[in-house]
């Protein structure tokens, strides 16, 4: 497995298992130690999400050690906008069980994000994260942190997918120093892009499948990438993606699948917080 190296020096595994919406506990734990049976070594969780827990149980119960695996999780909306921030990250540390967290992302710019960014530096100052960052930022959420911080969001996860590829706020995060890491991927439960006609075309010439070919896409063009699933085939399957490389055509027929069209909330409309 490759590595992205964060600023600070922390090196992130550029595949990672995201685990929202799991339909239950069981499911979860069967998924996370199947990824880690596979070689997964870096785990996408959330408060947000209900299964810190869960993935807490599978890390102790996995031959991997703990030190070994790359773990991520998020502050809430509802702690961010009560100015709830150490306590919330006491509770995520909690139910993970674990003594650190290797990043620590705001999950999005809720109402009073500045405020939790500078808690969040001090968390990290105290060594209990190793990486700090946001999710869901738009430039001018930056623009806010950078006017206050003593130290700059190492990542920004956020939405993208080939058909919201969101390059131009990529570019941006990158041109910053910033880890970009990518949500749902796969464009989650809503969007058809396992029928797109030109995927599909790629991943025949390879003989590879969809998911594998938009996982490669994303590390080739220097995204870290989170796919979902609660099928051990499929989990296995979407890292496995050393055996081939996209041809700079196919990235930019890739790149010009783009429609603009979001599978999840705008961050800058986003009502939920
Ligand atoms: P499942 O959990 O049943 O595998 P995203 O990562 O964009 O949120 O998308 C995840 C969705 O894509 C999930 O519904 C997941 O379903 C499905 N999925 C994940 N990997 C694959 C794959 N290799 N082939 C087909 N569907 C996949």
């Amino acid at each position: 497995m490759n590595y992205f190296e964060l600023e600070n020096g922390v090196k992130i595994p550029e595949i990672g298992l995201g685990v929202f919406r799991f339909e239950n506990n069981e499911q979860g734990q069967k998924s996370i130690i199947s990824a880690l049976n596979s070689g997964y070594r870096h785990l996408d969780t959330a408060m947000f999400y209900g299964n810190e827990e869960c993935v807490g149980q599978s890390i102790a119960e996995s031959d991997v050690k703990r030190e070994d695996i790359f773990v991520t999780t998020k502050l809430w909306n509802e702690d961010i906008k009560n100015g709830n921030i150490r306590p919330a990250f006491e509770e995520s540390l909690r139910k993970l069980n674990l003594e650190y967290i290797d990043l620590y992302l705001i999950h999005w710019p809720a109402e009073g994000f500045v405020h939790a960014w500078q808690v969040m530096e001090e968390l990290y100052k105290e060594g209990k994260i190793r990486a700090i960052g946001v999710s869901n930022f738009h430039k001018f959420h930056l623009d806010e942190v950078y006017k206050v911080c003593t130290i700059r969001p190492m990542v920004n996860q956020i939405e993208s997918n080939p058909y919201f590829n969101n390059q131009e706020l990529i570019d941006y995060c990158k041109s910053e120093g910033m880890v970009v890491e990518a949500w749902s991927p796969l464009g989650g439960i809503k969007t058809r892009i396992f029928d797109d006609v030109v995927l599909n075309k790629i991943a025949k010439k390879y003989d590879k499948c969809v998911a594998q070919i938009i996982v490669k896409w994303n590390v080739q063009r220097g995204v870290c990438v989170l796919p979902k699933s609660s099928n051990p085939d499929r989990i296995k399957a979407n890292i496995d993606v050393y055996d081939f490389t996209l041809t700079d055509e196919e990235i930019c027929a890739i790149n010009e699948l783009n429609k603009n069209t979001r599978s999840g909330g705008n961050p800058d409309t986003y009502t939920i917080f």
